[in-house]
């Protein structure tokens, strides 16, 4: 466990990261912060090293993971028959919170980081920690989020602690990572693009530079099979069972004195402008209802907050508006919820 403070700069270069990107490039893992969640990293072109990730995470062989880069032309050396909107939208939003798949160059990737498929996900995340590991282990790095599969997306290093201590080689603690949600995952192979896993770059933005950007309809209809492999799994859920409340405060509190006039203990989650207006076992905040991005940025970290207290019998959130980041917050709510909905 190495501390390093990305605000003082990497001019300097530190050893941290170094040993960090030494045990990379002997195929162990490491945990690293980027702007969206920490990922647990290993050599993308090593079966060895890849394997080691889906062994610690406990995740599906079939679920594919993102390759990370630090510059353009590493990006460039992994893909063919890059559409020019493409091209565009990796000027663009790189370094940043949007991942392209493309179809991927036969050889330069274990497959075992894409689990088999003609094509690979990429991206160049926006964290100096992540760039200076990715750039000095000389390698693409392979890197899904440092949790358990199953549990929230970690957002501090305390987190990728909690889910994988004793079961990778090391974590680079850079702090809270900021965005709080995954990238945008956006499918380049079809003539118009599909979003295939909402995040922190929004349809909204895609769109002002490329044009139309369709959205996988399956990804907020747990009935339908989604494109994306893993967003057919059950993700980020508290212990407690959470539903998502589509109404009024005053709803939402009506429900929740119901289930605790039966003896349950409940757990509400609200942002800060409202947090006093709620009486029940457990509420907790999770940013300002005025900022969707603060929102975003608390999620995950409230959703382990719920699991501290184990007294919990339910959990009813307040919904958010769809619109920009909100899709993504909505997204992960109802994977979390496993789609349990009450509209007034
Ligand atoms: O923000 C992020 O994207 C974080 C940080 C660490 O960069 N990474 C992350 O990775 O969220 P992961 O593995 O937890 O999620 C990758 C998602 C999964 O839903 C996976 O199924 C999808 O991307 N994916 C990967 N390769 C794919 C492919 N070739 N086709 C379709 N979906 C793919
Ligand atoms: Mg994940």
């Amino acid at each position: 466990h190495w501390t390093v403070d990305k605000n003082s700069g990497l001019s300097k270069g530190y050893p941290q990261i170094a040993q960090a990107a030494a045990l990379l490039a002997q195929n162990e893992t490491i945990a690293f912060p980027t702007e969206t969640v920490y990922g647990l990293g290993a050599n993308a072109g090593s079966d060895e090293a890849v394997k080691k990730i889906y062994e610690a995470k406990g995740r599906p062989g079939d679920n594919p993971l993102i390759v990370h880069v630090a510059d353009h032309s590493q990006a460039l050396a992994l893909v063919s028959d890059i559409p020019a909107y493409a091209m565009k939208i990796m000027s663009m939003f790189w370094p940043g919170a949007l991942t392209v798949i493309l179809p991927q160059k036969e050889g330069k990737l274990s497959s075992l980081v894409t689990a088999g498929l003609s094509t690979v996900a990429i991206r160049m995340p926006d964290h100096p920690i992540a760039l200076a590991l990715i750039k000095e282990a000389g390698v693409p790095i392979a890197a899904p989020s440092a949790n358990l599969s199953g549990k929230p997306s970690p957002t501090e290093a305390a987190h990728v602690a909690m889910d994988l201590d004793g079961r990778i080689a090391g974590i680079v603690d850079g702090g809270p990572t900021g965005v709080g949600v995954e990238s945008t995952v956006l499918d380049c192979t079809k003539s118009i693009p599909v979003i295939v896993r909402p995040g922190g770059v929004t349809r909204e933005q895609l769109e002002a530079v490329i044009g139309p950007v369709h959205v996988d309809q399956a990804l907020m209809d747990e009935t339908q099979a989604p494109i994306s492999p893993g967003m057919k799994y059950t993700h980020y859920a508290p212990n407690a069972p959470l539903t998502i409340v589509k109404g009024t405060r005053e709803f939402l509190q009506k429900l929740a004195d119901e289930a605790r006039s039966e003896g349950k203990k409940v757990g509400i989650l609200t942002t800060s402008e409202y947090k006093e207006e709620f009486r029940g076992d457990e509420v907790l905040a999770c940013g300002s209802a005025l900022q969707l991005e603060t929102v975003a940025s608390n999620l995950y970290g409230v959703l382990r907050r719920f699991n501290e207290n184990t007294e919990l019998d339910l959990i009813y959130s307040e919904a958010f508006p769809e619109d920009g980041v909100g899709q993504a917050i909505m997204n992960r709510l109802m994977k979390a919820a496993g789609h349990r909905v009450i509209e007034e």
